[in-house]
């Protein structure tokens, strides 16, 4: 396909599969050396080395090489639609990496590559996650026009720093029971429209009715806590094991995630969020996990300034939007 100072690039080829695994590998252990509190299970590349055999499989693949030997390799996953009406392509913190004397100029070339065919798919809503330490990595996709959309982040057990105050004495946290869905419905609802303001604007689907409510509740994996003061319902937070959201080096047998948690505006900073966060560790320890996991849209300030003090952040996804009328012929 392309060269360029030195480097080749060349479509994916499975006798590239155990070096790619590799190269993933090392940087994976990287990330854990600055978040020890990650699953260990990804140092090992044959952890990841089917999940790269599937992805380039099935899409657009490429490599570089330098000297013949693999340097970098980048896949993403074609989505009919994504971020958007558009279609789109995502490629999880798996799908790439780049290492030897300039991983910069590797993710270049490859992208340069690689865009070519994605665009040529119709797919202008490209989305990729990287690890939070790969710095390299970072620049190189801040640069090729990429920003940031979500955070993930995770920490221990360890209990949450005492505060220099204490919450409101009329709070209460308790779990909710399975049959409670038309009690939750309005905070339910309330939660989803408020992603759907500015500065987050995402669209997130409100529950229909205490059916859906209830269904969600049923599921073994699943707890929601509710805060309440004088009988009212001020604040949630829902726990969920083996969850399938986040980015893929959170996930581990061992790993209870944070999938929602939401604070009545009238009631924040009383330190109902608090509670509900401490429940939340408090039943990851009982369920035998070792960590908690989190991710939250990095336009959430209220959520990113709660969570960034709380939580280490482990991987960034990053987003860019290509102008649609490059698919239009020139007039
Ligand atoms: C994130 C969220 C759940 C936090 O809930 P909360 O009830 O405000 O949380 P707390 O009151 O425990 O803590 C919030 C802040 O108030 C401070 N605070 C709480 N009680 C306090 C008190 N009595 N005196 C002084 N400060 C207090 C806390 O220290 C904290 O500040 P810090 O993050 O700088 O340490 C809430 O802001 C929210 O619902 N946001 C919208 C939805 C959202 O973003 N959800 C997360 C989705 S991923």
């Amino acid at each position: 396909l392309g060269i360029s100072a030195g480097l080749q690039v060349l479509p994916f080829e499975q006798t590239y599969l155990e070096p790619a695994a590799e190269i993933f590998g090392r940087a994976y252990a990287a990330q854990r050396t600055l978040t020890p509190s990650l699953p260990p299970r990804y140092d090992d590349p044959s952890e990841v080395l089917p999940l790269i055999r599937g992805l380039t499989m099935k899409y657009p693949a490429v490599v570089a090489l330098s000297r013949g030997k693999l340097v970098g390799y980048l896949s993403g996953m074609l989505l009919p639609s994504f971020r958007g009406s558009e279609r789109g392509v995502y490629c999880p913190e798996w799908g790439h990496a780049a290492c030897g004397e300039s991983p910069g100029s590797v993710y270049d070339l490859m992208y340069s590559e690689i865009s070519r065919a994605w665009v040529g798919e119709g797919c202008l809503n490209q989305a990729l996650t990287v690890l939070t330490g790969d710095r390299p990595a970072l620049d190189a996709w801040f640069w090729l026009g990429f920003g940031m959309i979500v955070v993930d982040a995770v920490r221990g057990l360890e209990a949450v720093e005492p505060a220099s105050w204490t919450p409101d004495a009329g709070i209460t946290v308790r779990l909710a029971s399975p049959a409670e869905g038309s009690h939750l419905l309005s905070i339910k609802r309330e939660h989803t429209r408020y992603y759907r303001e500015g500065p987050i604007f995402l669209p997130k689907r409100e529950p229909h009715d205490a059916a859906e409510v209830e269904r969600e509740l049923a599921s073994p994996r699943l707890r929601l806590w509710v805060a309440e003061e004088d009988g009212q319902v001020i604040g949630i937070i829902k726990g969920a094991l083996e969850a399938e959201e986040g980015c893929q080096v959170v996930r581990d047998p061992l790993t209870a995630s944070i999938t929602g948690a939401y604070v009545r505006p009238a009631w924040r900073r009383r330190g109902a969020g608090s509670l509900l966060l401490q429940a939340m560790l408090d039943w990851a320890r009982d369920s035998g996990c070792a960590r908690v996991s989190v991710d939250f849209e990095s336009a959430n300030l209220l959520g990113r300034s709660f969570w960034l003090k709380r939580f280490s952040p482990v991987c960034y996804s990053l987003f860019r939007h290509v102008d649609d009328r490059v698919l239009r012929p020139d007039r």
